[in-house]
Formats: structure tokens, sequence, C-alpha cells
């Protein structure tokens, strides 16, 4: 079975090869001539993930998966979302960012947030989804120099480290996107069995 998955970052990539069922060939971008940046206008994650994964099956013709992932806020009625890469400006700046995020929680007691991560499958004319969450609060300041994003302010529930202090295996196992990608190799890995 061959699967295109729609992503530029080869971060992500990587990371997405070493949890899938094998057997799988799994297809960049560039090995099927999509160069371009693929369009994200929707104002939901979800509608993201599933705009990305039509956008290339439309196209090209294969079977499509897409991620889109944001950082939900409760204090600050789930904001920055959808939002999440361009919070503090076109830029995508993930230090301006976390400022941003930092400077608009600096009067509030209630820290907790969640991040979301949705995957979407073009499988023939079928359309699936996958949801990964994992809740936690935001931190009153970095701690810790891995990771991305917002990694550094991040505290998951239950755990004394933030995402940037643990390793890669560690966020892995208990992330947004780790656990919508646990879902989605299972659905796979079902199908192929059949
Ligand atoms: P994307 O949809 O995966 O590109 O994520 C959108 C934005 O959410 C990123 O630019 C980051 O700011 C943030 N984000 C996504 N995943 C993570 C993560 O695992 N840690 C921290 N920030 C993340």
């Amino acid at each position: 079975m061959k699967l295109v998955f729609a992503t530029h970052n080869s971060h992500k990539l990587s990371e997405v090869q070493r949890m899938l069922p094998p057997g799988l060939t799994l297809l960049t971008l560039d090995e099927i001539g999509c160069h371009q940046e693929i369009p994200e206008t929707a104002d939901t994650i979800e509608g993201n993930a599933i705009q990305k994964a039509r956008y290339v099956k439309e196209r090209y013709g294969y079977d499509t998966f897409a991620d889109d992932t944001g950082l939900e806020v409760r204090a600050l009625d789930n904001a920055p979302g959808v939002y999440s890469a361009r919070y503090a400006g076109e830029a995508k700046d993930n230090e301006a960012n976390i400022n941003l995020l930092l400077e608009n929680l600096q009067q509030q007691s209630d820290r907790a947030a969640q991040f979301k991560t949705i995957f979407a499958l073009c499988l023939g004319t079928e359309l699936y989804t996958f949801e990964g969450i994992v809740r936690g609060e935001i931190t009153h300041e970095r701690h810790g120099a891995g990771g991305f994003g917002y990694d550094a302010v991040f505290l998951p529930e239950g755990y004394k480290d933030t995402f940037a202090q643990m390793t890669q295996e560690q966020k892995n196992r208990i992330s947004h996107r780790g656990r919508a990608l646990q879902k989605l190799s299972a659905f796979l890995e079902q199908r192929n069995e059949k």
C-alpha cells in the first residue's frame, strides 16, 4: 500500500515514518512532484487537515494523509488554536509566539491548555479523521531547550517536565501527534490485514 504524507516538514516525516506499520510505502510530496505550499485556509484544525489531504488526493490521485495541530488555552477562549503557528504574526516565530502567550496569560491563574492534532486520511473515495489530545498547563516561564513551537512552556498533566525537557521518544509516547498517529497506524494495520 502506498500513501502520501502531505507535509514539507522533514522532522514530521521521519517521526511518522517510524510509527507506521511495515508493508506501507510512504511517499513524500517531493517524490510525487508536489513542490508548492499546500493551502491551509480553514478556520478549524480539522478543516485544515482535511483541506491538505484533499488537495493532494484531488491533484495527484494518491491516497493521502495530512495533519494539523493547535494549542488551545482555556483562559484565552481556546486561542491560539488553529492560528498557533502565526499567533504573533505571519513570520511564524516560535519565540515571539511564546512571548505573546505568556503576556496574555500574565494575570491568569487558570493555565489549563491542550494540544490537539487531527490526521485526515483520503483513501479512495473515503475520508477518515483521527484525533489526538494531550492536556496540561502553560508554565510561567520557559523550561528546557528541546522540541519546538510551544514545547518550552507546555507541562503535560501528570509530568514534572515540559515537552522541551523530554526526549523525542518520551514526548512522542504521550503527545497529541503521537496519540493521533497511533490511531491512524492501528487503522492502517487493520486494513492491511484484511
Ligand atoms: P502544525 O499544524 O503541526 O504545523 O502546527 C501548528 C503550530 O502549532 C506549530 O507551528 C507550533 O507553533 C504548534 N505546535 C504543533 N505541534 C507542536 C508540538 O508538538 N509542540 C509545540 N508546539 C507545537
